[in-house]
């Protein structure tokens, strides 16, 4: 049953194009159109386009329908192009008439739009949650081997002393950044694009004050062109919200993968979080951090598809929009199972110490010991060429003791602050 049905067949081959993996997509938005077709249905009531008792039939027939939804049973058929189709048609066939007049003042094009605003407004939340689960976890890890040393590189060089503790408090106080990325998203997907109807607006009296409060919109758009602009323009928004997340899990995976290699050896994983090769029987692979870091790579590519895709697009609808669904979704569910994921890796982190026991890792104090030589009177800049000097003649004795004097490194971590710092942002 098509929506736009004048008497005449679809061609099949049209039909598979057009319609592609767009049924299976709606299956997540359908609880959305739901609570459109809600408030919608209350306006139209309000301002004399449904009677008392048609508004009465149509709730009755939408909460059967959300029934189906919440048992797992709504299905969209081959028939149906899409979830509005499909729930307009079965609002129909269970009340009649009152089914018939759902559809008035609105177009598919706004339903698609609050649906996706909706969906996206619920999932920044999901995903908030995760960030701050992942987030507990590394401060919490931070707090643990705060006194762990490790080496800090700049160009892949041993460079100055770091910490575990600085180390997992890094990507912590990073996800904050994150977080305020997903809050501009959610304030740009909390603001109601119903009642904009094919793009232009309706000629009836419509309140879309009232939907607006009815679906819990902090506002709406108010100019029915921008409402229907927000298509491809909220996906793209959300993406860079997801991939900034993504590229704090993507970092952190390359991290891990690294310190993880028998050449660092600064971390482990129980054997059972690892992966072996069916060749070389001693090893045990990262390959979760290695897929993360994929995974979350490939997010990160998600606005430049999306602006590929939108970029020539003049204002109004058009059809290339519904593609924007599959990167948005896809997006979605990944990075969700990547916060999981990482957070579950991370609660079983082994972390090795002694590690700067190395020699390798002699010339990590070599900032150190000039700024013990500024203290005992000499200009910064005397002191550096001295020892510059000293190291590359051979002459230096590293001093082994300053390791364990070393403050910067592991002092003062701010990790209350920090914590702040995200409640704050949150
Ligand atoms: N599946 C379509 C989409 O995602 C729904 C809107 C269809 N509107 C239209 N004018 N053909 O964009």
């Amino acid at each position: 049953m098509k929506l736009w049905d004048k008497g005449y067949t679809t061609d099949n081959l049209v039909e598979r194009f057009t319609v592609g993996n767009d049924r299976e997509l709606d299956l997540k938005l359908a609880k959305f159109d739901v609570q459109g077709n809600v408030a919608h249905a209350k306006m139209l009531q309000k301002i004399g386009l449904l009677s008392a008792q048609e508004l009465t039939d149509i709730l009755k027939g939408l909460e059967e329908i959300q029934q189906t939804i919440d048992d797992g049973t709504f299905t969209i058929e081959e028939s149906f192009e899409d979830v509005h189709s499909k729930i307009e048609h079965e609002l129909t066939k269970k009340i009649g008439e009152a089914g018939k007049k759902i559809h008035t003042a609105r177009s598919r094009n706004d339903q698609v739009l609050v649906d996706l605003h909706l969906y996206v407004r619920e999932e920044i939340g999901l995903v908030k949650g995760l960030v701050k689960k992942l987030f507990d976890t590394l401060m919490q890890l931070a707090e643990q081997h705060k006194e762990v040393l490790i080496p800090g590189y700049t160009h892949m060089q041993v460079a100055m002393p770091s910490s575990f503790g600085i180390w997992f408090s890094a990507y912590a106080e990073s996800l904050i950044d994150d977080i305020t990325m997903l809050n501009a998203a959610y304030k740009i997907s909390n603001q109601n694009p119903l009642g904009s109807a094919a793009g232009y607006g309706s000629s009836f009296g419509i309140d879309r004050t009232m939907t607006t409060e009815l679906l819990g919109f902090e506002t709406m758009k108010y100019n029915v062109v921008a409402a229907q602009m927000s298509r491809g323009k909220l996906e793209k928004t959300v993406a860079y919200a997801l991939a900034s997340v993504a590229g704090t899990l993507s970092k952190m995976s390359a991290d891990v993968c690294l310190y993880m290699s028998q050449n660092f050896n600064f971390l482990g994983f129980p054997k059972e979080l690892t992966t072996g090769s069916s060749i070389m029987p001693h090893k045990q692979n990262p390959d979760v951090f290695e897929l993360m870091r994929a995974k979350c790579n490939k997010i990160q590519n998600m606005p430049t598809e999306i602006t590929t895709i939108t970029n020539n697009l003049t204002s109004g609808y058009h059809r290339d929009l519904q593609l924007l669904k599959e990167n948005l979704m896809e997006s979605i569910d990944t990075l969700k199972d990547n916060l999981e994921v990482c957070d579950f890796m991370m609660k079983h982190v082994q972390v090795k110490e002694n590690i700067l026991d190395n020699d390798i890792y002699d010339y990590l104090y070599s900032v150190e010991e000039v700024n013990r030589m500024v203290m005992a009177g000499m200009t910064f800049r005397d002191a550096y060429k001295t020892l510059g000097k000293e190291i590359l003649e051979g002459n230096f004795k590293p001093n082994k003791e300053l390791k364990h004097t070393h403050e910067g490194s592991i002092g003062n971590l701010c990790l209350k602050e920090i914590k702040a710092k995200f409640e704050q942002n949150y």
